[in-house]
């Protein structure tokens, strides 16, 4: 008998000792190296300064920091797509770079993950940088560098969308408000009409831009600026279907952090999975690994809730990590790991 993994009690509290899953039958490598993801959106690098401090500056009352390692990660959708990825599905990239050095190093840091890349280039526009200065473990700075990509790269990546969109199972929207989803209507619109599931993870307040999506998730800050503080379990729900159904949105999950997920559909029941995690470390980057997963699990054409449970446990593993932030099918599906 299968234990489910989803309940429809109301979110626990982390620590409430909820009981380990059983959890679901491990689906084969084959199925998931058969799902094609195509992911849309904008992709950033995450950059680390790592040096010592061993003086203030004469010119201000400041740290001085001399730089002595560097490292870079894929961020945004670049790193949604190295998660879909690394679970051994077809993952297709579509976004926009600069013709500028942190380009260069995306494009590098994308070609070693497996992602087959669909880019851009705009030689006007800064690619999107996080630089963050650390000392002893402590962030002392950060930096970011971005601008909007120009029209004429946005409506190109419009056109090759059109072109990807028959070779792929599920299109997953990734948006990090930085222009590179400005036809993300358009694009959400031509995907559901060719009969493909959409998945989205949102940002700003204006959800209009998502109409029609298959899915949504949102986390608690992101849900709440749209539809405002929820008094209760139940007047969440109420708002989240009054919303769903406005927008015709099929499936909204709110991650909810240390309280895990809550799934909400036309179903009525909302289904929530408590937090999975053994240790936390690091939880940024979590939602790009449940929106990664669950891609990955629907265009392998598992049952919706199936998806969010294997998403939950992938995010309890993730968080559970410093550094890298991908999960890989052995983590998921090890039989003696979890
Ligand atoms: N502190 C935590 N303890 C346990 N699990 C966590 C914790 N933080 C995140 N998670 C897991 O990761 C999932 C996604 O996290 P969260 O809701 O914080 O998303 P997010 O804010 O979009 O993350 P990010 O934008 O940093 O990638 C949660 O649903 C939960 O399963
Ligand atoms: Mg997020």
């Amino acid at each position: 008998m299968r234990a489910p993994e989803l309940s429809k009690e109301p979110a626990p509290q982390a620590g409430s000792g909820a009981a380990r899953p059983a959890g679901i039958a491990a689906v084969p490598r084959e199925r998931l190296g058969q799902a094609r993801v195509l992911i849309v959106g904008d992709v950033m690098l995450d950059r680390y300064w790592f040096g010592d401090v061993n003086r203030i500056s004469p010119e201000a009352p400041v740290p001085v920091v001399h730089v002595q390692r560097q490292e870079d990660r894929l961020g945004g959708a670049a790193n949604v797509a190295r998660n879909a990825a690394a679970l051994g599905a077809n993952a297709g990239l579509l976004c926009v770079v600069g013709g500028d050095e942190p380009g260069e190093r995306i494009v590098e840091l994308l070609k070693d993950s497996g992602v087959a890349t669909h880019l851009e280039r705009d030689p006007e526009l800064s690619t999107t940088i996080k630089l963050r200065v650390l000392s002893r473990q402590q962030q002392l700075l950060r930096v970011d560098f971005e601008n909007t990509p120009a029209h004429e790269a946005l409506l190109a990546g419009l056109a090759r969308f059109d072109a990807l969109l028959a070779s792929h199972d599920v299109i997953l929207m990734s948006d990090y408000a930085k222009g590179g989803l400005t036809h993300v209507t358009q694009m959400i619109a031509k995907a559901r009409a060719a009969g493909k599931s959409v998945l989205v993870d949102p940002k700003g307040d204006d959800w209009e831009r998502y109409r029609g999506a298959t899915l949504i998730t949102p986390n608690r800050a992101e849900l709440r600026e749209v539809v405002g503080q929820w008094k209760s379990e139940a007047d969440l729900h109420a708002r989240v279907d009054a919303l769903r159904a406005s927008l015709e949105i099929d499936a909204l999950l709110l991650t909810r952090s240390e309280e895990g997920m809550t799934l909400f559909t036309a179903d009525g029941e909302a289904l929530t999975a408590p937090a999975d995690a053994r240790e936390v470390y690091d939880v940024s980057g979590a939602g790009d690994t449940v929106i990664a997963t669950l891609a990955v699990m629907l265009a392998a054409k598992l049952p919706l809730v199936d998806a969010v449970a294997l998403a939950n446990r992938a995010a309890g593993i993730v968080v559970g990590k410093l550094g890298t932030a991908t999960v890989d099918y052995d983590e998921l599906f090890a039989p003696n790991a979890r």
